[in-house]
C-alpha cells in the first residue's frame, strides 16, 4: 500500500527528495493533485505513463518553481512572459517552444518541439518543488481517462502500489485542471478551458484567443462527424447524461443553483468557482452510488463554466472501450 504523508515542511522535504532520486510522488496543486517525476529522467518519466496506463503520445505538464526556471526550459515571447508575469504562480499551462538545451525527457512532449510548462500555487506544490530541485512532470494522478483526483484518497483510490509516496494537502480549491494556452502559433489558442478564462488571457494579450473545439455529445442537429473527435475522458464509470431538467428512475441529479430533487448540487447558490471545486468530489461519490446514469443540470458556458462544461461533454462521450 502506498504511503500517504502530510504536508509539513518536513514531508514536504522527503517527497522533493524522492523526486530527485527518481521515484513517484503525487501531490496536491491548487488544480487537481499531480503525479510527479523527475521531467529528465526517462525512467521516471516512463514510469508516470505506465502508473497511470497513459498512452504515451499524450505529453505531460512540467512543473518548475517560476518563470526564470521556465525560460531555462522554453523559448518565452513578450506574450508569453506577460501571461506568466499576471497569472504565475496559477492555474495556467503555456505551451511554448522547447529549447535544444532543455534536458527535458523526450518522453514528457512525446516528440513535439513544443513544452507546457506551469508554474503551480499551491503552497504544498511549491514546497515539494523547492525540495526536489528539479522540473517535474505531472499529469492528473488518475488513471488515465478517469476522473481527476482532488484529495489524497482519491489519488490513492485510483493509484495504491502505483506511486511512491502520496502528500496529503486536503481538497484542491480550484477543482478542474490548468488551462492549456497553445502559445506556439500566431494566434494563442486555448487547447484545454480551465480555470484561466479566454477574458483573462485576452484582457493580457489584447488580440484575438483561439479555442480548440470543445468536445460534445452527438444531437439530431449536430450529428458527431466523427467518432474519433469525441474520446471519452475524465469518466466515471457510470454513464453521464448532461442538460437534465430531473433524474429518470434510476439516475442521481447533480443539480446546479436552485434545482428540486438534486442528490447532490455543485452549488445551490450557483457560484461556478464552487461547482467547479464540487465536480469530479461529486461525480466520484455519485458513481459509487449505483445509479442507472448520472443526470446533471445545465451549467452556464461562461467563466470557469466553460471548463466545467468541457469535462462533463468529455464525461458523457461515448466509451471507446
Ligand atoms: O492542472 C493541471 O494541469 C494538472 C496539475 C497536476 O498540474 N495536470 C494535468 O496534467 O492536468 P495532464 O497530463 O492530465 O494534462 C496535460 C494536458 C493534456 O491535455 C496534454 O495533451 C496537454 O496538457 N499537453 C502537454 N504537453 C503539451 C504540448 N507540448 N503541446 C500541447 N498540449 C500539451
Ligand atoms: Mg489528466
Amino acid at each position: 500500500m502506498t504511503e500517504v504523508v502530510g504536508a509539513d515542511a518536513e514531508s514536504c522535504r522527503r517527497a522533493g527528495a524522492a523526486l530527485a532520486a527518481g521515484r513517484l510522488v503525487a501531490f496536491p496543486t491548487e488544480t487537481v493533485y499531480g503525479l510527479g517525476g523527475d521531467a529528465r529522467d526517462d525512467a521516471a518519466v516512463a514510469a508516470i505513463f505506465a502508473a497511470k496506463g497513459r498512452p504515451s503520445f499524450n505529453p505531460l505538464i512540467v512543473h518548475v518553481a517560476d518563470l526564470a526556471a521556465a525560460e531555462r526550459l522554453g523559448v518565452f515571447s513578450a506574450t508569453a512572459r506577460a501571461l506568466a508575469a499576471r497569472f504565475w504562480p496559477g492555474p495556467l499551462t503555456l505551451v511554448v517552444p522547447r529549447r535544444a538545451d532543455a534536458g527535458i525527457s523526450r518522453l514528457v512532449s512525446a516528440g513535439l518541439p513544443s513544452l507546457a510548462i506551469r508554474v503551480p500555487a499551491h503552497p504544498v506544490a511549491r514546497a515539494v518543488l523547492a525540495a526536489a530541485a528539479c522540473p517535474v512532470a505531472a499529469p492528473s494522478a488518475n488513471p488515465s481517462g478517469r476522473v481527476s483526483p482532488t484529495t489524497a484518497r482519491h489519488v490513492r483510490a485510483g493509484l495504491d502500489g502505483r506511486v511512491d509516496l502520496i502528500v496529503d494537502g486536503g481538497r484542491c480549491a480550484v477543482g478542474v485542471e490548468s488551462t492549456v494556452l497553445d502559445l506556439t502559433g500566431e494566434t494563442p489558442t486555448i487547447l484545454r478551458p480551465g480555470g484561466v478564462t479566454p477574458d483573462d488571457v485576452a484582457a493580457v494579450t489584447g488580440g484575438p484567443v483561439g479555442r480548440a473545439a470543445t468536445p460534445r455529445a452527438p444531437s439530431a442537429a449536430a450529428p458527431l462527424l466523427s467518432p474519433g473527435m469525441l474520446a471519452s475522458h475524465y469518466a466515471p464509470a457510470t454513464p453521464v447524461r448532461l442538460e437534465a431538467e430531473t433524474a429518470a428512475a434510476g439516475e442521481a441529479l447533480l443539480g446546479f443553483g436552485a434545482v428540486a430533487g438534486a442528490t447532490l448540487n455543485l452549488s445551490p447558490a450557483g457560484d461556478l468557482a464552487e461547482a467547479a471545486a464540487n465536480l469530479f468530489a461529486m461525480l466520484r461519490q455519485l458513481d459509487e452510488g449505483g445509479y442507472r446514469a448520472i443526470a446533471v443540470s445545465p451549467i452556464p458556458d461562461r467563466g470557469i463554466g466553460l471548463a466545467i462544461n468541457d469535462r462533463l461533454a468529455r464525461a458523457a462521450a461515448p466509451r471507446g472501450d
